[in-house]
């Protein structure tokens, strides 16, 4: 399986994919980074790596034909969201259908949505004084955060717990879903009918 990540903050989950791919942990490569910030944490983790990176602008740069001929050049065949700050067009999500994931900060569908990301879930998590959060890992579809879960894993919310030791605390649950989730993908154990996910047991 070949993995474009689409990402523009620190890359951190990038890292984490990357890594697992490159162990041969997971039966994948990342082919590609894809990012709307040329000087994000993400670009210059994929360089330093020797992923070749391309840089969208704007919305309308992921509705080109060269982003899609960059996809198909380095044949591209699954997409991992990981922190992309740009809305993926229906086309490309059309195009991707059930081979695009994200990682959502918290327990899906509570903490989702538009509007809901990086600090702010977290922010919203502590002030409804809810117990558990945690991250999930979701196929992308047209709605933001409402496609079928694939993976989540909780962890309890402390009392103590800030905005930013939250997010830490989720960030290391994430770094392990997300390969994890993507090495289901990888084996072909994921079977998609309608909005239900069923993961087959290794044969
Ligand atoms: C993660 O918290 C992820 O859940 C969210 O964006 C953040 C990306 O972090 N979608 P990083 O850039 O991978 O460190």
């Amino acid at each position: 399986m070949r993995i474009a990540i689409f990402a523009s903050g620190g890359g951190s989950n990038f890292q984490a994919i990357a890594d697992a791919c490159r162990t041969g942990e997971v039966p994948a490569s990342v082919v590609l980074c894809v990012s709307s910030s040329a000087n994000s944490g993400v670009c210059h983790r994929a360089r330093t790596l020797d992923i070749p990176v391309f840089i969208v602008e704007g919305i309308s740069d992921l509705e080109t034909d060269e982003l899609q001929a960059v996809l198909a050049r380095h044949q591209v065949d699954f997409i991992a969201l990981a922190g992309f700050m740009r809305k993926i067009p229906t086309s490309l999500v059309r195009a991707f259908e059930n081979r695009m994931l994200n990682i959502h900060p918290a327990l899906l569908p509570a903490f989702g949505g538009k509007g809901m990301y990086g600090n702010r879930v977290h922010e919203a998590v502590i002030a409804q004084g809810v117990s558990s959060s945690g991250a999930t890992v979701h196929i992308v579809d047209e709605e933001y955060d409402a496609g079928p879960i694939v993976l989540q894993e909780s962890i309890t919310v402390l009392r103590t717990d800030t905005p930013a030791s939250l997010a830490m605390r989720v960030l290391e649950v994430e770094h392990r879903l997300y390969p994890k989730a993507i090495d289901l993908f990888a084996r072909k154990m994921i079977q998609i009918s309608d909005r239900e996910v069923i993961i087959q047991p290794k044969s």
